[in-house]
């Protein structure tokens, strides 16, 4: 009797946790944004046509310094193809794409004129989305600065970039505004002074020895905070430029998209808790604190002292509330341990100011322990010893999600939130990579981040969208060609570069169509 019951028990469990992982789109708010997305370097190719000027990725990228050394002047040429790029997201059933402007194809030198095959290009792809009914959410800035800008007067390191991309935004909303709605500033401003001033992985190499790989000079005691510093008073400049010429008019809204990756505690230690603490604070905080309350987190304050740029009392005032909704980038979590020890060192960057250290795995072992410092890139990680048990794509823990939704509702007062990424990587061999088809992993991963999302909303998280990165394979930054993010595959080998459906795709397009899904 008793071992029936408790097999009884133990079917209902388990149909009870069939049940709960059944999805729909029903069960998020009603006008909750559904969509997928990429950004204008990763996938639109045509680096030198049409008047497109070179970005800072350009060289950085025929110099070499990719994973397989590969660019994206051709990409999933995106430039040539976006008609039947845009039918697949209509046929996916997606309320909204989200991609970015290329700044250099739009004023390819930075400033100055407009080009008018660049105006021309976004208006198309602009109108082609509007004609399916698909909303377009467009970034201004995602990491390809105009080259002559980094030329001139060394780009994100000098205040003039705020007035420059402030102008660029104008040509954006004055043309475009018409119809596009969601505008996000820009993208990551929470890891391109890390990527590019600190550790020196990402354009343009900025860093000290011994912090970075490539260093091509710089200073990592100040450059990351200086550079974050003008990112923050460019979204701020350009935001506010919306809402006071266009918003009445146009009726949009404006935000900004932060790498929005959670920290957990490595041990209960009450150091460590205050180490992960501190490291959310450092990343998110960073931005978000003072677009929230108008000042730098506290922490930072205290740890980076005087090498933290100060917010004047006028810059205070436009920073904070510059948004109306904030974007999250989730991919990871990753586990915090306290090591005060690195406030003692003479030279100091952000790591060593955040006084963490950082592990993918929550048992920190130090042979194992993957540190910003060490610059090792996380997906390289993927196939070693740390995720033997988690199959080649990015570990699961959509609790994460839930943690930081939480913190953000908890303290951030609960702003509107857009999830803007989130999405599994396959890694493949780019030489003999065949094509991916039945990416189950990618089904499994983004059901269970969704399923993690509704719980937030549920418990009062303020997130009114959910884009699934990517729609299309695309180049990666860093990776080149050796990851895949796509819902969509792209056969790079092609010179046609030839779109073709991953399960995954279908089974989004599933959800969006309004049915309930089970695994
Ligand atoms: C962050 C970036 O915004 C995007 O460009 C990149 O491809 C993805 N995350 C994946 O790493």
């Amino acid at each position: 009797h008793f071992s029936s019951s408790l097999l009884s028990l133990l079917c209902s469990l388990f149909l009870f946790s069939v049940s709960a992982l059944a999805l729909s789109r029903d069960d998020f708010p009603p006008g909750f944004i559904f969509g997928a997305g990429a950004s204008a370097y990763q996938v639109e190719g045509a680096a030198a046509e049409d008047g497109r000027k070179p970005s800072i990725w350009d060289p950085y990228c025929h110099a070499g310094y990719e994973i397989d050394h590969s660019d994206g002047d051709v990409a999933a040429d995106q430039y040539h193809k976006y008609k039947e790029d845009i039918k697949l997201m209509h046929e996916t059933g997606l309320d909204a794409y989200r991609f970015s402007i290329a700044w250099p194809r739009l004023i390819p030198d930075g400033r100055g004129e407009v080009n008018p095959k660049g105006l021309q290009y976004y208006n198309n792809f602009i109108d082609e989305l509007i004609s399916y009914g698909i909303q377009p959410h467009v970034t201004l800035y995602h990491f390809d600065l105009p080259l002559a800008l980094q030329d001139e007067y060394d780009g994100l390191l000098s205040p003039k970039f705020i007035d420059d991309f402030t102008t660029y935004a104008d040509v954006c909303f004055k043309e475009f505004g018409d119809r596009v709605k969601f505008w996000v500033t820009v993208n990551e401003p929470n890891v391109e002074p890390i990527g590019g001033y600190d550790q020196g992985f990402l354009p343009p190499q900025r860093c000290s020895y011994p912090f970075g790989v490539n260093c091509t000079g710089g200073n990592s005691t100040v450059e990351p905070y200086i550079v974050a510093h003008h990112l923050l008073l460019a979204h701020t400049s350009a935001a506010n430029l919306y809402k006071e010429k266009y918003q009445e008019k146009q009726g949009g809204k404006i935000g900004i998209t932060l790498l929005g990756w959670w920290y957990e505690p490595a041990t209960e230690k009450p150091e460590d808790i205050a180490a992960a603490r501190r490291m959310v604070d450092f990343h998110i905080g960073w931005l978000l604190h003072p677009l929230v309350y108008g000042t730098y987190p506290p922490v930072m304050r205290k740890n980076v002292g005087s090498r933290l740029p100060s917010l004047s009392e006028e810059d205070s005032r436009r920073v904070k509330g510059s948004f109306d909704f904030v974007g999250f980038n989730h991919y990871i979590v990753l586990y915090v341990q306290a090591d005060m020890s690195q406030l003692e060192n003479q030279v100091r960057d952000y790591m060593r100011d955040a006084a963490v250290k950082l592990s993918l795995v929550k048992m920190i072992d130090t042979s194992n322990t993957f540190l910003f410092n060490d610059a090792v890139p996380f997906a390289t990680l993927k196939k070693g010893p740390l995720h033997k048990n988690v199959g080649d794509g990015i570990p699961e823990t959509p609790w994460a999600l839930q943690k930081m939704l939480e913190h953000i509702k908890v303290y951030y007062g609960n702003p509107p939130v857009m999830i803007h990424e989130n999405g599994n990587a396959e890694l493949v061999d780019p030489a003999t990579a065949g094509r991916t088809y039945d990416d189950n992993d990618r089904i499994d991963f983004i059901e269970k981040y969704l399923e993690a999302l509704r719980l937030s909303i549920r418990n009062g998280s303020n997130t009114q969208g959910y884009f699934v990165w990517s729609f299309i394979d695309t180049f990666e930054f860093q990776f080149g060609y050796t990851t895949r993010f796509g819902i969509y595959g792209v056969d790079f080998n092609t010179e046609e570069k030839t779109r073709y459906e991953r399960k995954s795709a279908r089974w989004y397009a599933n959800l969006l169509s309004g049915n309930t899904l089970r695994k």
